[in-house]
Order: structure tokens, then C-alpha cells, then sequence
């Protein structure tokens, strides 16, 4: 599927949150550059905003994205090439849940709407677990609630977000999305399976009435 929209996935990105994806990337990598790592795993890295946000906010820092599909993986390269900073990121082509590093290869790693996606969400939690000997940073997007506008979100996420994202990528991968993301748990219960994975001191905050959470354990 990601093959499939990898050329627009970053226009889809940008209309369907309202441009709010970017801000919440830069609170990402804000939390990731607090221990000011020197070597950062980007799972699920996609076209590399993450891995480049990285690199831009620490001179010297080193970036690996990992990403299983071809097509982001290519959309990556060409943006990373034209990017500045971008000879410090290092693509590669692997899966969350089985990562080709050794323990505690990475001072900080995080995982930016893409732990959804992994199959096995523990089996990832726990390899970023190992990989690390710093902070764990996940990103996800949830159904907003709590709040007078959570419902107007609501209806942003549900009957919209579908709606545009089928248009714009002229395919019906817009569902897999609204649906992924109201099957997600509930931020306290997937702080858990970030604790059972072997990861400590979990905490969450909630971000624009609840559309996305951003999760941090020490690995
Ligand atoms: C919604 S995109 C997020 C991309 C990027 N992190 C961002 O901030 O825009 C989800 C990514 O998860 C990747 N993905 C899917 N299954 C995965 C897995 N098992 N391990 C790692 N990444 C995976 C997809 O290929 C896709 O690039």
C-alpha cells in the first residue's frame, strides 16, 4: 500500500492533518534531541521528514530510517539527497520487527505514525527496546475525544479524512487509514505494552484534542 502512494504522501500528509503533522513531528524530534544522541534509529521512517528533522536539530548526529516498503524508501533518497544535513541520514530497507542492529546501538530511536502499521506492535516495541540505551520515542495518531471541538475533529478524522485521502491518492487507501486508527488502543493501554516490551519511566501527552499522542519509555 505505501508503494502505492509513496510520490503523495507527503501532499496527503500535510491536507489531511491540516498541516498538524509537522508540528507534531517537531515535538518529536524535540523529546529525541533533549539527550542530544549521537546515533538515532527512525523506524517506520517513510520519506524521512523525522530522520532530516533529526539531523537538522543535531549537527553531527547520525540518522538511520528503516522503512520495509521500496517506494517510500525512494521518495526518501531523492528528498535526502536535495536536503540539507541529508548525507547524515542512512536509509535502509528492514522491518520494526526484526531489527538488524545489535543491543544498544542507538542513543535515542523513535517511530513516527508507524507503529500502527507494524503487525506484531510488541515484537517492534521490543526490538526498539534492545536496539536502544536511551529514550523511545512513538507517535501516533488516535480518534480525538474529550473536549467541545473533539467532535468536530471527529468528523475530520472519520468522514473527511477518508473522503480526501480516496480523491487525492486516487484509491480507497484512505479507509485502511480512518479504520487503523480508530482500532488503535487507548493511549493508557498502549503505554502498557510499551512498559511489558521492557521499556521504563513510560509517559504520554495528548496533542490537539487527543488526534495523536506522543509516547516516551527509556529503552
Ligand atoms: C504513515 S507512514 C509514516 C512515515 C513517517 N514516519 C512519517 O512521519 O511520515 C507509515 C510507514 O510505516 C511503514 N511500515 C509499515 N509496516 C512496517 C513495519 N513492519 N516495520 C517498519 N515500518 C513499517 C510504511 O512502509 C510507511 O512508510
Amino acid at each position: 500500500m505505501f508503494d502505492r502512494i509513496a510520490q503523495r504522501y507527503d501532499l496527503l500528509n500535510r491536507v489531511m492533518s491540516l498541516g498538524l503533522d509537522r508540528r507534531w513531528r517537531r515535538r518529536l524530534v524535540k523529546l529525541v534531541a533533549e539527550v542530544e544522541p549521537a546515533r538515532v534509529l527512525d523506524l517506520a521512517t517513510g520519506t524521512a521528514d523525522v530522520a532530516l528533522g533529526v539531523v537538522r536539530a543535531l549537527p553531527g548526529c547520525v540518522v538511520v530510517g528503516l522503512d520495509p516498503s521500496h517506494g517510500m524508501l525512494a521518495s526518501a533518497r531523492a528528498k535526502v539527497r536535495r536536503a540539507k544535513g541529508g548525507e547524515r541520514v542512512r536509509l535502509t530497507l528492514g522491518d520494526a520487527m526484526l531489527l538488524p542492529f545489535a543491543r544498544g546501538s542507538f542513543d535515542a530511536s523513535c517511530i513516527a505514525f508507524g507503529i500502527r502499521n507494524v503487525p506484531d506492535r510488541l515484537a517492534g516495541l521490543r526490538e526498539m527496546a534492545r536496539v536502544t540505551r536511551g529514550p523511545v520515542v512513538v507517535l501516533e495518531l488516535a480518534e480525538p475525544e474529550g473536549g467541545a471541538l473533539a467532535p468536530l475533529a471527529r468528523l475530520h478524522t472519520r468522514r473527511l479524512v477518508p473522503r480526501l485521502g480516496a480523491w487525492l491518492s486516487g484509491a480507497g487507501e484512505y479507509r485502511y487509514l480512518q479504520r487503523s486508527v480508530a482500532a488503535f488502543p487507548p493511549a493508557a493501554r498502549f503505554a502498557e505494552l510499551m512498559r511489558s516490551a521492557g521499556l521504563s519511566g513510560v509517559r504520554y501527552e495528548r496533542l490537539t484534542f487527543g488526534a495523536a499522542h506522543l509516547y516516551v519509555g527509556q529503552g
